[in-house]
Parts: C-alpha cells; structure tokens; sequence
C-alpha cells in the first residue's frame, strides 16, 4: 500500500487549512469508492481495491497549484487544471496509473468536443474520460462530495447530478451510465 500521506506532504503542509481540505475530501471519496467497489466485487466482477483506495487519496493533490481560494488554494492556474496538474506531480513520481485517474476524473471526464465548446483551457483538447473501471469508480464517488464543505455527508444522487449541470455537453448522460454501473450510493448497507 502506498503511503498517499506521505506523498501528499511533499506539497502540502499538515495543519494548513488546504491539506485539511484535500486530507478530508479525499477520504470521503476513498471510503466511498471503495465501498461501491466492494458492492461491484460481490456481484463477480473485479475490482483492484487497494489502488482505488489509493488514486482515491491521490487524485486531487494538484488542486494546490491552482487560484481557488475558496478550498484555500492560492496557486496561479485555473482551477479546471487541478486534475492535469495532479497528473503531472504523480508522473513524476512514476505513478502512472493513479495519474491517470487525477486527469480524467474533472465532472464525468471531459471530451475534446467539450473542451472546446466550453473554451476550457486545457491545452491540447483532448478526451479525458475515465476509462477503467477504478478510473470511473473514484470519478463517480468523487461527484458526491464538496471540497467546499469538507467532511458534509455524501449529496444525495439528485444533488450530485444537479451539481454537474454546469458542466454541459455528455456529462450527464455519462453520470447516469455510472450511476446504472455502480449503484446509488445511498442504497449501500454497509
Ligand atoms: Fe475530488
């Protein structure tokens, strides 16, 4: 098992309020993007556990180098780039899957049709969808939890879908499909 705090230390500080935010958001959605795999898991159908937990606690970490300070983040890049960023600070490390997951987990993913029609600036345009079922399953589970309201009980699905509304294009359509796949998390018993 990685030990994800330790990495997340080489760019945020313990007690700041920043690595209060991401500490706390990211558990949230590990806890939950593990519990819905377990679910999955039960059903038959695989699910690398031990990396969801991980990239879970991972896929933020770029949000640091972003102007957001509303999650106390005072970088210089837009927002919208926490995810390419974090990519680039995981690569780095060599993590290459859990990089992976920090690019494509923005709303549903993203498309380069996307991108484009909503000026976003992200350099190339470029489909950032998650593909796995690891990469959906943290994306899907992060939908559910605000980094403004750090530690607030999961949304429930309508306000999870509501929330992405912003986003345009196939995001929505592409929540339902995940929401078919992994289940309304309100209806987990554990
Ligand atoms: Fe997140």
């Amino acid at each position: 098992m990685l030990d994800c705090l330790s990495i997340i230390e080489r760019y945020y500080t313990p007690g700041n309020d920043d690595y209060r935010v991401l500490v706390i958001h990211s558990r949230q959605v590990a806890e939950l993007a593990v519990a819905l795999s377990q679910r999955l898991i039960g059903q038959g159908t695989p699910v690398d556990i031990e990396f969801v937990e991980e990239a879970a606690m991972l896929h933020d970490i770029g949000m640091c180098r972003t102007d957001a300070p509303g999650i106390h983040c005072h970088g210089s890049e837009p927002y919208i780039l926490h995810g390419i960023i974090g990519r680039q600070m995981l690569d780095s490390m060599g993590l290459f899957r859990h990089a992976r997951v920090c690019e494509r987990h923005t709303g549903t993913g993203l498309t380069a049709a996307e991108i484009i029609a909503e000026h976003l600036p992200i350099e190339p345009p470029r489909d950032l969808l998650p593909e796995s079922l690891e990469e959906k399953v943290i994306c899907y589970a992060d939908k559910f939890f605000s980094k403004s309201r750090p530690g607030e009980p999961a949304k429930t699905l309508e306000r999870a879908r509501t929330s992405l509304a912003k986003f345009g294009g196939d995001t929505l359509r592409r929540f339902d499909d995940m929401v078919a796949l992994f289940g309304d998390p309100a209806h987990l018993t554990t």
